[in-house]
């Protein structure tokens, strides 16, 4: 059995590793969890939430951080615990500070390293920013890649990495729904709706956040146009900004902004959801395997999958391009009924599973090779 150290710091994070850490865990080896604590409130309700207590919490967050803060705060404690724990291998998520920083130190101590959601790629350096260029480098120090579709496959492969090193597993944000979603499911939010239908919306991307104004004005008008028959919920970011902004230009009745979710409340809402806005990356997942239609308030997608299933419709940051995308889809039972096709381009659930299979088949590789004395250490 191998000691496995999963990395992680934010919310995205976390839901998504979690399939995996249960089926090491159910392996019986020897999971050792560090929470870089990038985030605070929106990762600990998770975690208490999914009943994970992490080993190690570096505590990094401060309120309005920047990159450079948080990368400085994590390095050089994240490099004292994996100094002491000298695990076989460690694992990162995604594309965040936290991915970076557990990259790089995996590099500096030794540590194979396993990148879960590989692949990903805009090649636009500022879109979606830092995260291109965290899930670029992380590709270029992993040792094993797992890639969610074909098509994040062939990003890997066009980039030259070792073609047996890479997986196609799916995205284990679809293990994830497999927990979540129920149809008993009951929540304030959805008694409150009446005859309404809910509209699920989250901003936060750290790129968007000078468009806040003209994003949110945009959801306003919608609000305002449909709020007889629509209600949009917000459930907020953290993030002052965000809130501050929000404060600002999201007044109209029909709207409700409520505290982050816990992933049971969000992926059931977002299951019961008639329209989602976001620019969020997992939320991109989730959606179309919940048949979801999504306005995806960015300019950028790495999740080309849900473009071609649909599902996702990349709308941009502007007023007019917001409003225009919502009437069309809100006033159009076939543009929607197309749009709501269910496809799920991201795998059967069992991502943590085949992960684990490759673990166990890498630690075995490793223990017959180690098993057997190198040719030039042979009697002769
Ligand atoms: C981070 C990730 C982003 C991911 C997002 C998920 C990086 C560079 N960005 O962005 O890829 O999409 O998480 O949500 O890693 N805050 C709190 N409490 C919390 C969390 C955040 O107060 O629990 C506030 C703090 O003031 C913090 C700010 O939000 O400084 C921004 O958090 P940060 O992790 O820097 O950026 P995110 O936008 O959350
Ligand atoms: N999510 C949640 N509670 C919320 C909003 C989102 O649990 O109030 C989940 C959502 O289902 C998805 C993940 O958080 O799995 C997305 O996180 P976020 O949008 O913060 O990050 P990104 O995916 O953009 O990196």
């Amino acid at each position: 059995m191998s000691k496995i150290m999963f990395v992680f710091g934010t919310r995205p994070e976390f839901i998504k590793l979690y399939p995996v850490i249960m089926e090491a865990r159910s392996r019986q080896h020897e999971v050792v969890i560090v929470n870089t604590g990038q985030h605070r409130e929106m990762l600990d309700n998770l975690l208490a939430e999914l009943d994970v207590t992490p080993d190690f919490d570096l505590k990094v967050m401060t309120r309005q951080q920047s990159l450079a803060e948080i990368l400085a705060r994590t390095v050089a404690p994240l490099d004292d615990v994996v100094a002491r724990v000298r695990p076989d291998h460690l694992f990162v998520h995604g594309d965040t500070s936290a991915t970076l920083s557990g990259s790089l130190i995996s590099l500096y101590r030794h540590v194979p390293l396993s990148h879960v959601e590989a692949g990903l790629r805009t090649y636009n350096k500022h879109s979606p920013f830092p995260e291109e260029m965290n899930r670029q480098i992380t590709g270029v120090l992993a040792d094993y890649h797992f890639t969610p579709t074909e098509v994040t496959r062939q990003n890997l492969e066009r980039e030259g990495k070792d073609p047996n090193r890479i997986f196609v597993v799916g995205n284990s944000a679809i293990d994830m729904l497999r927990y979540t979603v129920r149809p008993s499911f009951r929540h304030p939010v959805l008694d409150e709706l009446g005859d309404r239908r809910l509209i699920l919306m989250t901003v936060h991307r750290r790129e968007n956040i000078s468009e806040l104004g003209q994003m949110f004005a945009a959801i306003n008008d919608i609000a305002v146009r449909y709020g007889d028959t629509h209600k949009i919920v917000y459930p907020i970011h953290m993030n002052p900004v965000v809130r501050q902004a929000a404060d600002q230009y999201l007044t109209a009745p029909a709207i409700e902004i409520i505290e982050p979710l816990g992933t049971t409340d969000f992926h059931n809402l977002l299951s019961r959801s008639h329209l989602v806005m976001t620019d969020s990356g997992g939320i991109q997942e989730e959606a179309p395997s919940l048949g979801k239609p999504v306005l995806v308030l960015r300019d950028t997608t790495e999740r080309p999958e849900g473009v071609a299933a649909g599902t996702l419709r990349l709308v941009g940051t502007g007023r007019d391009d917001i409003v225009r995308e919502a009437v069309r889809l809100l006033d159009d039972p076939a543009e929607y009924a197309r749009m709501a096709a269910i496809q799920n381009p991201y795998g059967d659930g069992t991502t943590a599973q085949q992960i684990m299979d490759v673990m166990d088949k890498v630690a075995s590789d490793e223990g017959k090779a180690a098993a057997v004395p190198a040719e030039s250490s042979l009697p002769a």
